[in-house]
């Protein structure tokens, strides 16, 4: 909808320019510069897309002042209390919450699908034991669209329907065979009778040779862990996805690219980065090192950050960090873990950090992945394995992004311009004349 416009005026004298600015339903305004090339010749410059919205979409809102993440209108704090993951995930893909009888169509539906081809555990093995298993996991949801090429064509709404539901079922069954694979242990088959969180638990920590009891305290933990990574708007990740997706390339390698980006330290990396600074700082003495290891993060020189603090967006608080945090304390009194050092150690750097001028003053929070990598840990999950659960939980929000985008009528492959700065024309010299 425009309301008003804004004018662009310039100092050389060349005339001004109006745009339309558009209001969404909430959230800050835009103002459309989609003729600005057509009428002055000149691009936008944004490296790193501070001030631009790459597209208009209905899924995530983010409001980064008020530390506001909500999913379809709803408020993460009550999808994370009152729903479970595949309600989030039908929420996503199809704009509302289930209805009962939906519920119970939607569930078997994705349960259904959790097998993989057969042939998957030849083509993991062609990996080294000691691969990571981004770099695994990457492969292996690319190497999908080979596996299931009824479902690859972009441009067809039911086949995307069908890859979504594969990609959301699959994840789980790959991520733990990539884990079976690096600790040589046999694959567990999925069990669809269970929750999709604890069908998932039993793969990675069942063995044929005895009974598994899934813990249901984990296994809630787990399924919120799924609903908070779900989805979060446009992300370098989900960028990378309908960047990918715009040239029409298959919902699988979009995927796939979407997951390479994730892997990414500034991105779902943090988990992980956030755990190892943790054992590092314990490595160097623990508790009584976190002042020297602060002092670090505020010499510039070092390059040292504190990970699992900050974000792009939510410069209060991010509220899933609060819900993290609370799911955290109840793993760990589960576990009794509570005294555990690391933990300790992540509530002593927690506090420092939230009283240092340097963190206040830049609005430096802890994010959401400074507890996960906790929780996670606490679970038995190993930490290289932790982006490729967040690439597990984040799949059915890349997958509701590209259908959304290839849905859009105003959808065009992305096709970013530049500011040149090499040379200007010149002519090739011959080999032997030059100096
Ligand atoms: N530790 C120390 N200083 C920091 C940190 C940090 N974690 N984050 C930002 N700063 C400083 C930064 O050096 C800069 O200082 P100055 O103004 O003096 O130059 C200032 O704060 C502003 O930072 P920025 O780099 O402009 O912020 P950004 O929006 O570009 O970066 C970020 C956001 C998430 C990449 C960054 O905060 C970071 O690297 N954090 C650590 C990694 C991390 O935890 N990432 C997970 C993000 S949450 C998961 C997700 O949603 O994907």
């Amino acid at each position: 909808m425009t309301e008003r416009t804004a004018s662009l005026k310039f100092s050389d004298g060349s005339p001004a320019v109006t745009f339309p600015v558009l209001s969404g339903s909430v959230g800050p305004q835009v103002i459309d510069i989609r003729s600005l090339y057509g009428k002055t010749g000149k691009f936008t410059y944004d490296p790193g897309f501070l001030s631009t919205a790459s597209c208009s979409s209905a899924i995530t809102y983010i409001d980064g002042d008020k530390g506001e993440l909500l999913y379809r209108g709803y408020p993460i704090e009550e999808l994370a209390t009152r729903c479970d993951f595949l309600e989030t995930c039908h929420l996503l893909l199809y704009g509302d919450l289930p209805t009962p009888a939906q519920k119970e169509a939607f569930v078997p539906s994705v349960m259904r699908h959790t097998m993989v081809h057969e042939q998957m555990q030849f083509f993991l093995r062609g990996f080294r034991r000691d691969a990571h298993p981004m770099a695994i996991l990457t492969g292996l949801v690319g190497a999908l669209s080979a596996f299931y090429p009824d479902s690859i064509n972009l441009h067809d709404a039911r086949q995307r329907e069908i890859s979504a539901i594969r990609l959301i079922a699959k994840m789980p069954t790959l991520v733990a065979m990539s884990y079976k694979y690096s600790v040589g242990q046999p694959y567990i088959y999925p069990q669809n009778e269970l929750s999709y969180a604890g069908n998932f638990m039993r793969m990675m920590f069942a063995t044929p040779c005895g009974p598994y009891e899934v813990n249901e305290v984990l296994v809630r933990a787990l399924d919120r862990f799924f609903i908070l990574h779900a989805d979060h708007e446009q992300n370098a990740s989900t960028s990378t996805v309908r960047m990918c997706a715009s040239s029409g390339t298959n919902p699988f390698a979009a995927i796939a690219a979407g997951v390479a980006c994730l892997w990414g330290p500034a991105h779902g990396g943090a988990n992980e980065a956030a755990l190892n600074m943790l054992y590092e700082i314990q490595a160097e003495g623990g508790a009584a090192k976190i002042g020297e290891f602060i002092a670090k993060v505020k010499d510039k020189s070092s390059n040292v950050k504190l990970m699992g603090f900050g974000h792009r967006v939510y410069k209060n608080y991010d509220p899933r960090a609060k819900l993290m945090r609370e799911t955290c304390y109840e793993v760990l009194n589960e576990l009794g873990l509570h005294d555990d050092p690391l933990f300790k150690l992540a509530m002593a750097l927690e506090k420092i950090a939230l009283e240092d001028d340097y963190f206040v003053q830049r609005k430096l929070y802890p994010n959401v992945d400074f507890y996960s990598g906790i929780v996670q840990r606490a679970i038995g999950i190993p930490v290289q394995l932790f982006t490729a659960i967040f690439a597990l939980a984040r799949t059915v929000g890349w997958i509701a992004q590209l259908n959304e985008m290839v849905a859009d009528p105003e959808y065009k492959i992305g096709r970013p311009r530049q500011l040149y700065t090499g040379s200007p024309r010149r002519s090739v010299v011959p080999l032997a004349q030059r100096a």
